[in-house]
């Protein structure tokens, strides 16, 4: 089967394109690299191109043929959103709908979308089921619950059928120890924390302390990125079985506060993690945490790093090995 993975070159298109390799699949992965990285796609064929020119994504559904889409390809930072919801809305639907027209003009009808917890916006209850209530709080969360819209109706017009997975908060590293997360800017919490223990940083800045949750700060329920890489497979194999259309969440169901993933860091990497008390960060739900049932019962999906220090473990390993990301291979070694 020849799969397109949009954005193939990100965190999790990357780890997903590693697990479709070591399966045997002819994947293309299709980048923009504005964020992503060329050596993260560990094969297969790579092209460089933006959703949001109609005709980089055109060509390559006319030059192969195309069984199935994974579609990773958008920004997704809750704060950056805030400001920018213009940005959001062009790279997550414009960009999105150029890829579904290629679709529809070259008869691909399955297509794997990588959704979001942020669409559910403040939970009405946790842990969060699939038919909760979809209010976002963020202009990223709008952006992916409208792209899920536009699915719907192209599944009812054209036949596309699709899955959507509403991740939590992906995290982790693959086992191979060759690819991991390396954003630029880094804003995500497991990596700031282990730059920190690197040394690469003072401290860490928790945003906010006055949540009302035990603690104070945020509740997250973390996942390893190779456990959501096995979910848009899994989802794969059941539209190719001639599913129905279907969202899914990705979580562990398990809650971790900030300074809970800071106190297992500590213990992880034996190392000292300084912390300062900012204010909140604009857009930041006080508690998300997920019911996977859905994804367990239907597809089988068994995630094989439930636990959270096992989690920060694997991260661990590839901070550790490329303290700066892509970049640079380190000359050092970190006991
Ligand atoms: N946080 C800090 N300090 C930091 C960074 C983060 O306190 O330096 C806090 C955040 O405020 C939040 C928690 O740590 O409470 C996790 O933050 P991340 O930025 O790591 O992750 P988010 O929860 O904001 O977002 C992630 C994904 C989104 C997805 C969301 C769903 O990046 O794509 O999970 O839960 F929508």
């Amino acid at each position: 089967m020849e799969i397109l993975v949009a954005g193939g070159a990100g965190y999790i298109g990357s780890h997903t394109v590693a697990e479709l390799l070591e399966m045997g699949h002819k994947v293309i992965t299709f980048d923009s690299l504005q964020k992503g990285h060329k050596e993260a796609v560990l094969g297969g064929e790579f092209i460089e191109g933006n959703l949001l020119n109609q005709e980089d994504i055109e060509k390559v559904f006319k030059k192969n043929t195309i069984d199935a889409v994974i579609h990773f390809a958008a920004d997704s930072l809750v704060g950056e959103s805030m400001e920018k919801p213009d940005k959001y809305f062009r790279n997550n639907d414009i960009g999105g709908m150029n890829l579904l027209s290629a679709m529809i003009k070259y008869n691909t009808k399955k297509i794997i979308f990588s959704s979001t917890a942020a669409t559910y916006g403040e939970p009405e209850k946790v842990p969060i089921e699939e038919n909760n209530a979809t209010i976002p709080t963020n202009p990223y969360g709008e952006s992916k619950l409208i792209f899920e819209k536009i699915l719907k109706w192209h599944d009812t017009a054209y036949g596309i059928k699709y899955a959507s997975l509403r991740y939590f908060n992906a995290a982790g590293a693959h086992k191979s120890g060759k690819i991991g997360e390396d954003h630029n800017p880094e804003s995500h919490l497991i990596p700031i924390v282990l730059q920190s223990a690197l040394g690469k940083r003072d401290c860490v800045s928790i945003f906010g302390d006055d949540y009302p949750t035990e603690d104070g700060t945020c509740v997250r329920d973390y996942i390893h990125v190779t456990d959501l890489a096995m979910a848009h497979i899994l989802a794969l194999k059941k539209l190719e079985s001639n599913g129905e259309s279907a969202i899914y969440n990705l979580g562990n169901g398990k809650g971790f506060s900030v300074k809970q993933i800071i106190d297992v860091a500590r213990k992880v990497t034996g190392k000292d993690i300084k912390t300062k008390i900012v204010g909140r960060r604009a857009g930041d739900p006080a508690v998300l945490i997920a019911s996977s049932d859905k994804i367990k019962k239907q597809l089988n999906w068994n995630p094989q790093y439930a636990d959270i220090a096992k989690i920060i473990e694997s991260a661990w390993v590839w901070h550790k090995n490329h303290p700066d990301g892509y970049k640079k291979r380190p000359t050092q070694n970190y006991a």
